[in-house]
């Protein structure tokens, strides 16, 4: 794409930009709510302000920083990593380029916990926090629970430990592991252990959006030739770091389901999938048996 002719910073009302912004982003489904969310984000306004006085100027410096979002955002930049927030089971989340933007049929995840949880002392292990959005959303509804969220990046622990401080939620333990590696050992046992992993397949890799492929972290997504590699780890190891009747809950892509069902043997019961709101089997839930 070519860059859009920027034009001079100087004494443009908010609702001037507004319009600017939204004729530069033309094209994209969502060009009014981009450029009204980048707005805000470059004037450091909360959105009651902006409304209650349209046609006040636009400080030269919050124009500038405006425009530069804009362009980032015609580039692709996913519109979470410019605003650095992406809100999860209704809490805003700081989200950088170092983890998944959290997705909305991840909540999943979290509703199942919820209904299978006896609301004891439950020891509750997120594999693969990113940014620690599973993790804080069950600490937060399940105060006796304790939380431990591993992730093989360094970089998305501190973003999930951020996230955490600022939610004050402190009975969250961040561990950086490689899967299991960091419990091996320890005889750590968990009543549930919960991963949304990377599933997405070489061959899918290529058609995914571009937003997605050149600017999310390629660790967080891609799972090997068949896109099942740390699935099927999991479905191998999961056992022996949960209690016996705890439970396993995973997420899944598009049209993985009967292969991932076929990984489970006769260590486990109570195979179930859920579907998230567009009807796609989203969430596995085996139970150690
Ligand atoms: C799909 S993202 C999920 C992030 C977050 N839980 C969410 O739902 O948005 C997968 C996460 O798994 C982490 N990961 C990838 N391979 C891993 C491994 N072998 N062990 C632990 N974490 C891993 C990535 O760093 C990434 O943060």
């Amino acid at each position: 794409m070519t860059p859009a002719k920027r034009p001079e910073p100087g004494s443009k009302s908010l609702l001037d930009l507004y319009r600017l912004g939204v004729s530069l982003l033309e094209g994209r489904p969502q060009a009014g709510l981009e450029a009204k969310v980048l707005l805000l984000k470059a004037a450091a306004l909360p959105e009651e302000r902006y409304f209650a006085a349209p046609d006040s100027p636009c400080p030269p410096r919050a124009e500038a920083s405006f425009l530069r979002l804009v362009e980032k955002r015609r580039r692709g930049v996913p519109l979470s990593y410019l605003t650095g927030v992406k809100e999860f089971w209704s809490m805003p989340l700081r989200v950088s380029p170092s983890v998944l933007v959290p997705r909305p049929e991840t909540e999943v995840i979290v509703e199942k916990v919820l209904e299978l949880s006896t609301r004891e002392k439950e020891t509750i292990l997120d594999l693969g926090t990113g940014s620690g959005n599973i993790a804080i959303a069950l600490a937060k509804e399940l105060p006796q629970a304790r939380v431990v969220a591993a992730d093989i990046s360094e970089r998305a622990l501190r973003v999930a430990r951020g996230n955490a401080a600022s939610h004050k939620v402190k009975r969250v333990e961040f561990l950086k592991s490689d899967l299991f590696s960091a419990f091996r050992g320890t005889g750590a046992r968990f009543d549930f252990i919960l991963s949304n992993p990377p599933y997405v397949s070489r061959a899918e890799w290529d058609s995914l959006p571009a937003e997605v492929r050149e600017f999310e972290p390629r660790r967080a997504l891609l799972a090997g030739d068949s896109g099942l590699e740390m699935i099927s780890r999991l479905a191998r190891r999961a056992g022996s770091f949960l209690r016996p009747g705890g439970y396993l809950i995973f997420e899944i892509g598009d049209g993985q389901r009967d292969r991932v069902l076929s990984l489970f043997g006769r260590r486990w019961t109570e195979i179930e999938t859920a579907w998230d709101l567009a009807g796609k089997p989203r969430v596995i839930t085996a139970r150690r048996a």
